[in-house]
């Protein structure tokens, strides 16, 4: 790359401790200076760009940990591409996504993760990692696991949801915990129990229940608290650390912070789809309920108080996606008749930061707070921090200029993700990506795309920072 200066002036920069209204200097890809407003640089700085951020914030790119582009699901692939998604996940001022290889049953890890590999190389905007699918723990995988850490793929989703698809049992989960307290690596968990739920759709479909809302009352909040409670029980019996995706339930997230109070290395995430929708969605008529069909699942409206509570106090320390769209024409539709048939998965790379933006607004977290749970912290968390997350010298300059004033309608109409429904049509949002530059490149100018597929770079993580 040739030697490019870039800087951004008259922002207010945030990050997850500072708020400082700073000129940030950029050379070759990275940040190269930050100097605060009005203190006297030698000499002024010279660039070949100057990005004028009056009035705007300035932030770190954000770090999306749980998306699934082209996940293969119930008998389809999710709609967005890595080209797609991640073109998408700029123009949210996401710069970078930790996207999950899928083990297939019988398979090595290798095989899935250079399918992976594949699938995102020379197609990705914007930079990119890998967690592991475990969908089948055994001796060879439990081996394999040891050189996906060194390799840079160093955490590892296991399900205790979708018998006969992801699902570990109860020996599977203890042995692959076992692993990763020796070898580094981070379990992921969903936590549903998901042999229950089966019994339960199973006796719902049977009783002519069949519509979108059955998914959610099915996939009982307790089935829920109970998978997250004997996932943090096998994990302290391995002496492992532990991080539960997607939690959705007030009871799943005390059990967490139960776990967290004892001082235990456990960590939760959860996803916009749970803070601003609710079963409420899953009930709207004409089967439009199976737009919001994921799992765990939406709640009643009642938990999300919780979670806002637990984003606050820590009890969870992200906020990601969980991205995985299937349009509601040709994909959703294959659950019509038979809820369980609803591939699983809402689209949202795209607005990940505004959405969280007005829980700023709104008063629910603080601007750093905002900065922390979606960028810096999900950094650490899987190992990339500094290089992405923050605003420091000789960190990547992914950096969003961000406008807070501006307000905007989240619509399928104006969104970039390829689907054909947004999960959030209509709401008002107050604030706006309005440049967003991934490794000193502008990749979103002003609201106009100057990215392209291919720029994005493979990051390969270190462990966890926040464990020892
Ligand atoms: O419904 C969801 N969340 N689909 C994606 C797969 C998963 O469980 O994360
Ligand atoms: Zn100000
Ligand atoms: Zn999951
Ligand atoms: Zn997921």
């Amino acid at each position: 790359m040739s030697s490019t200066r870039t800087l951004i002036r008259g922002g207010l920069v945030i990050t997850a401790s500072d708020e400082i209204h700073a000129d940030v200097l950029i050379e070759d890809g990275r940040i190269a200076a930050l100097a605060a407003q009005g203190s006297a640089v030698s000499e002024p700085w010279t660039a070949d760009r100057i990005i004028d951020a009056t009035n705007k914030y300035v932030i770190p790119g954000g770090v999306d940990a749980h998306t699934h582009m082209e996940l293969p699901f119930g008998g389809t692939f999710a709609s967005d591409t890595f080209e797609t998604g991640t073109r998408a996940a700029a123009w949210g001022g996401t710069t970078t996504i930790v996207d999950f290889a899928v083990q297939s049953v019988g398979r090595p890890l290798r095989e899935g993760l250079d399918a992976w590999y594949a699938k995102a190389d020379g197609n990705c905007a914007v930079d990119y990692g890998f967690h592991m699918i475990l969908s089948d723990v055994n001796e060879s995988s439990l081996k394999e696991m040891d050189r996906l850490v060194e390799e840079g793929v160093t955490s590892f989703k296991l399900f205790m949801a979708y018998p006969g698809v992801f699902y570990s049992d109860d020996g599977q989960i203890l042995r692959a915990m076992q692993r990763s307290a020796t070898n580094g690596g981070l379990i992921m968990m969903h936590a549903e129990n998901g042999i229950a739920i089966d019994v339960l759709v199973e006796q719902a479909l049977a009783e002519g229940r069949t519509d979108p809302r059955y998914h959610g009352e099915v996939r009982r909040v307790l089935l829920e608290a109970e998978a997250t409670h004997r996932a943090i029980q096998l994990a302290r019996v391995a002496g492992a650390p532990l991080y539960v995706v997607h939690v959705s339930a007030e009871e799943a997230l005390a059990e967490l912070a139960a776990a967290r109070d004892m001082g235990l290395p456990f960590f939760g995430e959860t996803c916009p789809q749970y803070l601003f929708l609710s079963t409420d969605n899953l009930a709207e008529p004409d089967f439009g309920g199976a737009k919001y069909v994921c799992s765990t699942p939406l709640r009643p409206k009642e938990h999300q108080a919780a979670l806002w509570r637990g984003l606050r106090t820590n009890d969870l320390q992200v906020v990601s996606t969980d991205h995985c769209p299937f349009c509601f024409v040709g994909q959703k539709d294959l659950g019509r008749g038979d809820f369980s048939k609803i591939p699983n998965g809402l689209p949202g790379v795209e607005n990940r930061m505004d959405l969280l933006h007005q829980a700023v607004v709104d008063g629910h977290i603080t601007r750093r707070r905002w900065i922390e749970i979606a960028c810096a912290t999900p950094a650490r968390m899987f190992g990339m921090y500094p290089k992405k997350g923050t605003i420091a010298p000789g960190a990547d300059a992914d950096v969003v200029v961000y406008d807070p004033h501006t307000e905007q309608t989240l619509s399928v109409e104006t969104h970039h993700m390829n689907v054909d429904y947004s999960a959030y049509e209509g709401k008002r949002v107050t604030g706006q990506v309005e440049t967003v530059l991934s490794r000193g490149e502008v990749v979103i100018d002003q609201r106009k795309f100057t990215g392209r597929a291919g720029h994005g770079q493979y990051t390969p993580r270190g462990t966890c920072q926040y464990l020892g």
